[in-house]
Formats: structure tokens, sequence, C-alpha cells
């Protein structure tokens, strides 16, 4: 009875790599993935102990297999690593979510370079590490799904966020070249731009503003959303997450080199 309601599950079968899954939106999306029978390596920057028991978690509520790899992303061979480690603990890789990503906020002339180099090596040359690291076992199983969650900043500029915006917008561009290369091998790959989604990357945001304004942290957030989005509130990492999972879906089959923004309407403007 068990395995009948578990094989009927739209991902079962399926495994994917989540970066930075240990937090925000990327565990939000390593929950649904396991949720539709996906069986999942989770990643990110906490200790062993603390992801190996949120991997334990994951297994016992979702009944799938679920590991955690640490690994930091700004280290080349570390990506190599995890995806290729990925791979062996699942059997397979089918669903990749280039995740993880860092903000730093200044103005150009102010913006040091070991900030930038940082900020482009984990939001953007990590994702095409993990991609290219991944994509010979996609290719030889003629199925791959890549999503990589970009921003709505990979599609317009905000100010004080050089690197970010450069990182996000060269992401988008990789996302459209790897879709054209493996448009016949069964593999697509497709960005998702948020604008302000509730987690402790906006958090710090929200927190400097405050500060920086003498104002509280309610109003810094109102302002902060009401600056950029017509809509008030802010996307749950539910709503990403459910994204993530029709991409993967095969319903998404035909869906691909796509950058789809859900922004509370920020880039309609
Ligand atoms: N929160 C938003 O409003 C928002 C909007 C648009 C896009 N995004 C993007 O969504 C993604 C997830 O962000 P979030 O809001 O959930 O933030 P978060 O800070 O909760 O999560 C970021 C994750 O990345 C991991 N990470 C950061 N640096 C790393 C490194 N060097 N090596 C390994 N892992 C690293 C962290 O461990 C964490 O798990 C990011 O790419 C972010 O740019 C967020």
């Amino acid at each position: 009875m068990q395995s009948a309601q578990i094989s009927s599950l739209p991902l079962s079968g399926k495994s994917a790599l989540v970066t930075g899954s240990t937090s925000g939106i990327g565990l939000a999306c390593a929950q649904t993935l396991a949720a539709k029978g996906a069986s999942l390596v989770i990643h990110g920057l906490v200790s062993d102990e603390e992801g190996n028991q949120l991997a334990a978690n994951l297994a016992a509520k979702f009944n799938v297999d679920c590991y955690f790899v640490a690994g930091n992303l700004a280290d080349e061979e570390a990506v190599i690593a995890l995806v290729t480690r990925a791979q062996a603990l699942l059997g397979r890789l089918d669903i990749l979510v280039n995740n993880a990503g860092i903000q730093f906020t200044a103005r150009v002339e102010n913006f040091p370079i070991d900030r930038w180099r940082q900020v482009i090596e984990v939001n953007l040359t990590a994702c095409f590490t993990a991609i290219k690291a991944a994509l010979p076992f996609m290719q030889s199983a003629k199925f791959g799904r890549i999503i990589n969650i970009a921003s709505v900043h990979g599609l317009v500029a905000s100010k004080e966020k050089s690197a970010y915006v450069a990182a996000k917008h060269g992401l988008v561009g990789l996302t459209k070249v790897v879709a054209l290369e493996n448009a016949e091998q069964g593999i697509t790959c497709n960005a998702i731009c948020p604008g302000w989604v509730d987690t402790a990357i906006v958090a710090k945001q929200i927190e400097a503003k405050a500060k920086m304004q003498g104002i509280s942290d309610e109003q810094a957030r109102r302002e902060l959303v009401a600056e950029k989005q017509p809509m008030s509130h802010m996307t749950s990492v539910q709503a990403i997450a459910d994204l993530v999972a029709f991409l993967a879906s095969d319903s998404a089959a035909t869906m691909t080199g796509s950058a789809i923004p859900m922004d509370g309407g920020w880039t309609a403007q």
C-alpha cells in the first residue's frame, strides 16, 4: 500500500541536488521535491552534525533517501566534489537546483574587489561549475532539469548591488546557453527570478536599512518592498519551491531557456 502511494508521486525515481538548502528558499525546494517523491542531496554551510540531522529528518518525514553534503561553493573543487558525490550517493542526478547565493551592497566606487569576486564566485561561477559537472550524467541519461534561482536582478538593476546584478544577469545568460546546447538531450535549463522573498538574505538588508535610517525593522521592511514592488507582500519560499517542482515535472518538458519572474509585478513596470 505504502509503495503504491510512493510510486504514484510525480517525482518518484528522480533524484535532486539543491545547493544552499539548509535554509530559506533552498530548504523549501528540498522539502517540496522530497514531498513529491524525489531522493535528495541537501547542501549548505552548516556543520556536518546539523546537516546530517536535517537530512535524516527529511528522509523520515517524506520517506525518501536524503543525504547532506557540505562544501564551500567559492571553491571550484568543492563544487565538482559536491556534484560528483551527489550522483554517487543517489545513483543518478536528474534535477540540479542552483540556489545558493550571497549579497553585498555598496556603491561601485566603494565596492571591495574581494567582495565582488566572492559574489561572482558563489552566485555565478559555482552555478557554471555545478552545471558543467552535472551535464555528463544528465546527457548519458538523456534527462535533466537544471533550475537556477536567479533574481529580478537577473533582469533589471538596483543601485548598490553591482556584483549581485552582474552575477544574476550572467546566470540568466548562462541558463539560455545551457538550454540551447542541450535542447535535443532531454535536458531543460530555466531560471527563476524572484522579487522580495522573506528569508535571511533579505532580513540582513532590512536590518541594515533600519539601522541606517533610524527606523523600525517593520517600517524598513514595508519601505524596502514598496520601493520596488507594486504588490506590498513578499513572495513565500513555498511559492518559489512550487515553481521549482513544476519546472522539474514532465509538464515542463518543453519549457527551457526561460527566465521566469515571480516578483509581485516588479519587472512589469
Ligand atoms: N530572498 C530573496 O528576496 C531573494 C530574491 C531573489 C533571489 N534570491 C536568491 O535565492 C537564493 C536563495 O537565497 P535565500 O533568500 O534563501 O537566502 P539564504 O541566505 O537563506 O540561503 C542562501 C544559502 O546559500 C548558502 N551559501 C551561501 N554562500 C555559500 C557558499 N560560499 N558555499 C556554500 N553555500 C553557500 C547558505 O548556506 C544558504 O543555505 C539566492 O541565490 C538568492 O540570491 C533571493
